[in-house]
């Protein structure tokens, strides 16, 4: 795995739904290193301990890499109050990202709430291969959707009360959809509840997933064990593996849900 450590500056920062930000940072070496599915890890102004964002545009061209980020706690709250020109130190690309399969035919990328951000880069390799099927709880968290339409991909937005998008209910029904019609992959990220509903269900079908997980991180690196999580190898074994070093990316089969 190789990374780099360095302050990058931030050339773009738009507010995408309340809470949520969307950041655009110049460093082209990382740029021309970062893969879909791989993070980077920022270390606000003023804490010692380092926050892990997935990776959400890689412009290769450009040298940038975008981020996109909901506050959850003081750490990401610092993140957010950081503007154009300045600094950001971070430590990338971190990481095992998700497979890319140049001979599927259609895919589907599911993304729950702010699980949805690391789709992007898939839908950018895919296009019109991919649809990307997110859930949020209710009109005010949705994100991106124009973004999936911009590269190409068919979105399909999902909102558990019903308050817009073209589901009501979970991103699971439209899955099955898919799924029954042929799909050949299914990559997801998001809470824990929706990534085992959705390794249930292509576990159950016989359909090719990998899962994003997330786990509270120190290092980053596999160098803490802070961020172990249970899995089973090929034999069907228990290992605990590293979410930062082994993952974030799992098959869906690999993991004790
Ligand atoms: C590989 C990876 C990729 C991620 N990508 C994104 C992303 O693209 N956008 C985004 O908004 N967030 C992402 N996260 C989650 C993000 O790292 C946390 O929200 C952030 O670290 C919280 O820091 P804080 O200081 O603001 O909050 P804290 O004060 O540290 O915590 C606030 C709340 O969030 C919970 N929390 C903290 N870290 C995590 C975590 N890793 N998983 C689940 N709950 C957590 C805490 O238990 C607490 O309830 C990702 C996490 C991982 C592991
Ligand atoms: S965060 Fe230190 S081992 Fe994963």
């Amino acid at each position: 795995m190789k990374y780099m450590q360095g302050s990058y500056p931030i050339v773009e920062k738009q507010a995408i739904a309340t809470d949520t930000f969307s950041f655009t940072v110049r460093c082209p070496e990382v740029a021309a290193l970062a893969k879909p599915g791989q993070f980077v890890h920022i270390l606000p102004k003023g804490y010692g301990l380092r926050r892990p964002i997935s990776i959400a545009g890689i412009d290769r061209a450009k040298g940038t890499l975008r981020i996109v980020f909901a506050i959850r706690g003081k750490g990401t709250e610092a993140l957010a109050q950081m503007n154009p020109g300045d600094d950001m130190d971070m430590i990338a690309p971190l990481g095992h990202g998700f497979t890319l399969l140049p001979e599927a035919q259609h895919v589907a990328l599911v993304g729950g709430g702010i699980g949805v951000p690391p789709m992007l880069p898939l839908a950018k390799y895919y296009g019109e291969r991919a649809t990307a099927i997110s859930g949020f709880r209710s009109f005010k968290q949705i994100i991106l959707q124009e973004d999936f339409d911009a590269l190409g991909a068919q979105a399909i937005c999902c909102t558990e009360d019903g308050s817009a998008g073209a589901v009501k209910g979970f991103v699971t029904a439209p899955l099955e959809q898919l799924i029954s019609e042929g799909l050949d992959a299914v990559y997801a990220c998001g809470p824990m509840p929706m990534l085992k509903a959705v390794a249930e269900v292509c576990l159950r079908t016989g359909t090719w997933c990998e899962v994003s997980l997330e786990e509270r991180m120190a290092c980053g690196v596999g160098a803490c064990l802070g961020c172990a999580c249970r899995t089973k190898d090929a034999n069907g074994e228990e290992q605990f593996l590293h979410v930062c070093k082994n993952g974030p990316v799992f098959k869906a089969e690999e993991v004790q849900w």
